[in-house]
């Protein structure tokens, strides 16, 4: 199988400004992507494009092996799994939980709704177990503490089987045992050879599960770096990426970083 994402030197420009600049980068079935670059990097923009949400100013963007531009991003969408900030305000509060995940099989166009209802519900009950909120089924989403709902959104995300999983900063807002224990469902979701491809956005190093693959550094709208985890992410590339002097620890199988 072919890649699933192909960006070839993609730029995108807002009022003469690039937001991304040239990004070349290609995404295989099998990899899960660490996006990773301080605030205004680009890394939201990449999820945009990836999700088709946002066309390239120039280069092209091949996705599920639709160019961008040539194809209907309606059909597009609901076979990539997306969650945001953005994304997360959609979902009303006053929503059940087990509703906010089974609603996203709807999006999936051509499919018999009545016929496939149990197994939907099936899915998104076994989905919220999955991610660790089954218990939470029949609360409303606006009754759930943040990491709870983040992981309501992963969920939702996975409900209609996507060829590509985008999570935009999951762990923002989670205190320290909230951000562990997503890393940990992360890992676990990623480990699993019948997951969909991955890219995880984040700037904490931190964050990175150990089953990630690759990572793709980004400053400024360019790429400084992309490729296998262990050969991109070292003190000198996360220095460049962030423009600070950093040293990066590894212990295990995880990261942490701090000024040099
Ligand atoms: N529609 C837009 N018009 C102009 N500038 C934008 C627009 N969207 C984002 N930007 C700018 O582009 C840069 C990259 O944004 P973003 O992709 O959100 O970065 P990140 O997610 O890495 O923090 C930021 O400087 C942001 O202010
Ligand atoms: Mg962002």
């Amino acid at each position: 199988m072919g890649p699933v994402l192909e960006l070839t030197d993609v730029t995108i420009t807002r009022n003469g400004t690039k937001l991304l600049d040239r990004v070349t980068w290609s995404v295989d079935p099998s990899d899960r992507w660490v996006v990773l670059g301080p605030n205004g990097a680009g890394k939201t923009t990449l999820l945009q494009i990836a999700s088709a949400r946002m066309h390239p100013t120039s280069g092209t963007a091949t996705l599920l092996g639709e160019t961008l531009g040539s194809v209907d991003v309606f059909e597009l969408r609901p076979r990539i799994g997306l969650t945001s900030a953005a994304v997360a305000d959609r979902i009303p509060r006053h929503e059940r939980v087990h509703d906010v995940v089974v609603s996203a099989s709807y999006a999936v166009l051509g499919r018999w709704r009545e016929r496939y209802d149990d197994l939907d519900h099936d899915r998104a009950r076994l989905l919220l177990a999955w991610l660790g909120v089954g218990e939470y089924a029949d609360r409303t989403f606006g009754t759930l503490s943040e990491g709870e709902r983040k992981r309501v959104q992963i969920a939702r995300a996975l409900m209609a089987d996507p060829e590509l999983l985008l999570l935009d900063e999951p762990a923002a807002g989670l205190d320290l045992a909230g951000r562990e224990s997503l890393v940990r469902t992360l890992h676990q979701i990623a480990a699993d050879p019948t997951a969909p491809a991955t890219a995880l956005v984040t700037h904490h190093v931190e964050e990175i599960p150990p089953s990630f693959t690759h990572v793709i550094l980004l400053r400024a709208g360019a790429i400084v770096s992309a490729g296998p985890i262990n050969d991109v992410l070292s003190s000198a590339a996360l220095s460049e990426t962030f423009g600070m002097s950093l040293k990066l620890v590894r212990s295990g199988t995880r990261y942490t970083a701090r000024a040099a």
